[in-house]
């Protein structure tokens, strides 16, 4: 991949650039920021780690919207810091303005990218993104799930003490309090976790993953996680600039999948170097499709709340 652009030189859109440099996932990264001056030092901060860490990677900063010019995607970080005691959704009104001149400045300067949302609410802005830049849908994709994920293998490895590397977690849903923690889909080294956890621990860890967000955010007082949504977005950027098909949790527009249209959320996708190649239909049982269709509604009320 030539070219990749983050909007947003904050701590996500710096910690990402940091490790999509490191992994030399692209010939050029441009972070882009309205307060001139950040992009441009947290660039050139970055770059002169270049010798160091051994990448060849051009890292450069501006404050422009047309900075995205040429490139063949583009993460959207931009948002309202989130201070403790705000929802995900707070100041909704506010970040779908700023949104939409992003994705017309995309639409505009980098008509060909492929677009990844990351700034919250993210389910709701993946759709308006989708809606506004008239993109194909394997376009517009959100991250969400592979951080809930993250999440979730944490706190199964803390909790029976095995290695985090054998733990393949799966959360689904809406990124928020409805997100769908998919217990019969998680294993350690291909055994199911109710075969290696108790019933009461599994539920303490499902109610730990939807507060994830919140108990990093509690602690930190002033900042959002960071360190694990820069490391979620970069393994769903790897896939899909290596063009490796890996299955993860991703944002996607639905047009029928899950019995669902017209709305974006996290489901299982095949990620490659069209973006979005495919979604993955699981056969989900009653408790979950309940779950998964509760945080349906609980996204399209944002999305209603957009028009
Ligand atoms: C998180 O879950 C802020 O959505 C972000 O940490």
């Amino acid at each position: 991949m030539k070219k990749i652009s983050i909007i947003g030189a904050g701590r996500v859109g710096e910690s990402t650039a940091q490790l999509i440099a490191e992994q030399d996932l692209c010939k050029e990264l441009m972070l882009i920021d309205i307060r001139e001056g950040i992009p441009q030092g947290v660039a050139l901060d970055i770059q002169e780690t270049a010798p160091l860490l051994g990448f060849d990677t051009r890292v450069n900063g501006c404050h422009q919207a047309d900075g995205v010019k040429g490139s063949d995607l583009v993460i959207i970080t931009a948002g309202l810091s989130r201070k403790e005691g705000m929802s995900r959704t707070d100041g909704l009104q506010a970040k779908i303005r700023n949104i939409d001149d992003i994705v017309q400045s995309i639409v505009k300067s980098a008509p060909d990218s492929i677009v990844l949302m990351v700034s919250n609410p993210v389910d709701a802005l993946t759709y308006e993104a989708f809606i506004r830049s008239g993109f194909d849908r394997h376009r517009i994709l959100g991250q969400a799930g592979v951080l809930d994920s993250t999440r979730m293998a944490s706190y199964i490895a803390m909790e029976s003490g095995l290695s985090a590397k054998d733990i393949d977690a799966m959360v689904l849903g809406g990124h928020g309090d409805s997100m769908v923690p998919m217990i019969r889909f998680t294993t350690i080294s291909g055994i199911g976790i109710e075969h290696l956890l108790d019933a009461g621990a599994i539920e303490d860890i499902v109610e730990r993953i939807r507060n994830g967000g919140d108990e990093v955010l509690s602690l930190r007082k002033t900042s959002s996680a960071y360190d694990a949504p820069a490391a979620a977005i970069t393994k769903m950027v790897d896939s899909i600039v290596h063009g490796r098909k890996r299955i993860m949790p991703a944002v996607a527009i639905l047009q029928g999948e899950y019995g669902l249209h017209d709305i974006a959320m996290g489901v299982p996708c095949v990620l490659g170097d069209r973006g979005v190649e495919s979604i993955i239909e699981l056969p989900l049982n009653a408790a979950e499709k309940k779950m998964f269709d509760e945080s349906a509604v609980a996204i399209r009320k944002d999305i209603d709340s957009l028009k």
